[in-house]
């Protein structure tokens, strides 16, 4: 599609917060980007409008069926002003690939690229500028076709949202405390936790709302089959380090493919660091603990970058990781991060562009 993206500037202006009062996703910017799907026309109408509701029928598919899909990634107002997103070619690749699992049509990588950088830019004065601060960039797309048959939509919406936010946990960085479930699964081989897909989110509710009555700030999930190997650690990636090794559950249809996954996986090589994608059983977990080489278990994700599990229970044990502190590998690697993000350190990769 070579439409131009069409912009209707708001008249109004919202208040903005200070950086000090910002939790996650409570607040949304003065614009969003909208496009529409329809089968004889493609994806059309591309546009920047003011931020507001959307208007659905209650047929509309995506409300019955949960044909969605979405992406998360983040803005930074860096050291020297400058606004940048964090990898942004990779959240675009990435939703449509979530996209082709939820037989979504594709949209032009080159619009969505667009879509993310122009509505960024329109807003760029909400770009909060503290560090641990971003513009959270929520892209989306649902069904909109009010339609009951259980088939793929022959319409979509995609919008792109922006959320200025501090950190996702309340905690912060501050090691956090995880329940391992095996009465509950996340993913199963051959269904859709490789995709950002909204229903995803929904299924670990339950899971998520019984760790947290027990006290618990998140769950880790264990594989759907054998419930044996470790999944992911709420909504984000698994790392466990054992001796010198950082070890992650290889990609393979049930992982979502993280981007901070990837960065951390990157960095960790380019460091000389042993960093493998494997099985990791949960009972390897618990040995390397018994003989002293479980030295840090971390989550990694667009929304905390890196949160350290101070503690794992499983089987009613408790297993304190690392003294209940953060570890040293972690800590590097969110500092590692972090600064390339607000455009203190260098950036060999590229990953960073700025707006
Ligand atoms: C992330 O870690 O970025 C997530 O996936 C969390 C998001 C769903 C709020």
């Amino acid at each position: 599609m070579t439409e131009p993206i069409r912009i209707h500037r708001s008249t109004t202006r919202k208040p903005k917060p200070k950086d000090a009062d910002l939790g996650f996703g409570q607040i949304f910017t003065d614009h969003m980007f909208v496009a529409d799907f329809q089968e004889e026309k493609g994806w059309y109408d591309p546009r920047i409008e003011p931020y507001g509701p959307l208007s659905l029928d209650p047929a509309t598919a995506v409300l019955h069926y949960a044909q969605a899909i979405f992406d998360g990634l983040k803005a930074f107002r860096g050291v020297d002003g400058k606004v940048r997103l964090f990898r942004p070619q990779k959240h675009v690749e990435r939703l449509n690939n979530s996209a082709k699992r939820l037989c979504i049509p594709p949209i032009d990588p080159d619009l969505a690229l667009q879509s993310l950088l122009k509505t960024v830019d329109i807003d760029r004065d909400w770009v909060p500028s503290t560090v641990g601060t971003s513009l959270y960039i929520r892209p989306t797309i649902i069904a909109s076709e009010p339609f009951l048959g259980v088939r793929p939509a022959k319409s979509y919406i995609y919008f792109v949202i922006l959320s200025p936010v501090g950190a996702y946990y309340p905690e912060g960085m501050a090691p956090v405390k995880i329940l391992v479930v095996d009465k509950y699964v996340r993913a199963v081989d051959g269904g859709v936790g490789g995709a950002k897909t909204s229903g995803n989110y929904a299924a670990s509710l339950f899971a998520a709302d019984e760790a947290k009555h027990q006290g618990f700030t998140q769950v880790l999930w264990l594989d759907g089959v054998h419930r044996k190997y470790i999944d992911e650690v709420g909504t984000m990636n698994i790392m466990v380090k054992i001796g010198d090794e950082v070890i992650t559950p290889a990609l393979g249809g049930t992982i979502l493919p993280g981007v901070t996954r990837d960065s951390v996986l990157t960095l960790l090589r380019d460091w000389g660091l042993k960093a493998t994608e494997r099985p990791i059983a949960i009972d390897e977990v618990v040995d390397a603990h018994r003989s002293g080489q479980l030295k840090e278990v971390f989550g990694t994700g667009t929304a905390a970058v890196i949160s350290p599990v101070g503690e794992l229970a499983y089987k009613g044990r408790r297993i304190v990781v690392n003294q209940g502190k953060i570890g040293a590998t972690a800590q590097k690697l969110y500092d590692t991060i972090v600064a390339i993000q607000y455009g203190e350190a260098p950036d060999p990769h590229g990953w960073t562009r700025v707006v």
